[in-house]
């Protein structure tokens, strides 16, 4: 309806207009005086805040329940500090220290790579890539984190999270990766201190952080090696150049993530425990503040590092 000339704007009418007399009751979607946001009516109800947090990838669902009794969460502007209270994403507006949060956002999923698939979104040469290996529908365009071998197994992660990727892959963050390689003879164990004291490769300097001997057959030694660079083809050209070359090569876990009994070929998304555990990775991947305090996050928190907890 249009106004008339000379008359006052009409003021806007409907569920999120609290009436002119005292509020006594908010409508739905908004934060009632005790800090609960009232589910609208009919509708989805939303998740509990800490859950919401916790998803995104803000810290675990505990510590978040923290962060809200701490007054440091705002819900549509206000400050919430009943964890309980419902949200629903995408349409509550949800900050942590003032800056917004989005769930639902970046999506990281863990695959259980086969043997004999590109780690790439597409091969020129027509072979079978590892998205293949993913839903057609229903999912953000993902990207390989790093790369695994055409001959390797195991753990790889897909994200359209740029941040995360850069986090996990570049060299200067050493990011543990831990494969289990099973190799061709037994190797000595002053063969195997070779592994983790460097070797040589086409000029290039290689070194192991760990080498775990596992389970050994009649004719093949199996290693735990962990890694912290992150070289083309680094497991297997160490092993060939100490004269053992590998015959199957599995990655077992990155950074705090483990493959587990993930059955080859299949995938999951990632619990909020790992999700806040790379986050965490993240956080402290960025550069300290000029005083030399601590890494602050995209949200301005002082995130503690979990990197203690990344063991091989
Ligand atoms: N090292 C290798 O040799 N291959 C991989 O795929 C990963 C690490």
């Amino acid at each position: 309806m249009r106004a008339k000339v000379g008359s006052r704007p009409e003021r806007p009418r409907g569920p999120g207009r609290a009436s002119p007399r005292r509020r006594t009751e908010a409508a739905p979607g908004e934060t009632d005086r005790h800090g609960k946001i009232r589910a609208p009516e009919g509708e989805d109800s939303g998740e509990r805040l800490q859950k919401f947090l916790a998803r995104a990838g803000i810290a675990s669902r505990r510590q978040c329940e923290a962060l809200i009794a701490a007054g440091r969460v705002q819900v549509n502007g206000q400050v919430v500090r009943t964890p309980g209270t419902r949200v629903r994403p995408g349409r509550d507006h949800v900050r942590v220290d003032g800056e917004a949060v989005r769930a639902g956002d970046a999506v990281t999923l863990l695959l259980h790579k086969p043997a004999g698939y590109i780690t790439s979104r597409s091969d020129p040469q027509g072979r079978p890539v590892v998205t293949s290996l993913l839903p057609a529908a229903g999912l953000p365009r993902l990207f390989p984190v790093g790369r695994l071998d055409w001959d390797t197994e195991g753990l790889l992660l897909l994200t359209n999270d740029g941040e995360l990727a850069h986090a996990l892959t570049h060299p200067r963050f050493g990011v543990r990766k831990v494969y289990h390689a099973k190799l061709k003879g037994h190797p000595t164990p002053e063969t195997l201190a070779l592994l983790t004291r460097g070797v040589r490769c086409d000029g290039e300097p290689l070194k192991a952080l760990a080498v775990v001997p596992l389970h050994p057959t009649r004719q093949n030694a199996w290693l735990a090696v962990t890694l912290e660079q992150g070289r083309y083809r680094q497991v297997r050209r160490m092993c060939e150049a100490v004269g053992h070359p590998v015959l199957k090569l599995i990655r077992v876990a990155l950074g705090p993530l483990r493959l587990g009994a993930l059955p080859r070929g299949q995938w999951r998304p990632l619990t909020p425990d790992e999700l806040h555990n790379l986050r965490a990775i993240v956080l402290a991947t960025r550069p300290s503040g000029p005083g030399g305090e601590p890494a602050t996050g995209r949200r301005g928190r002082v995130l503690r590092t979990s990197r203690t907890r990344e063991r091989p």
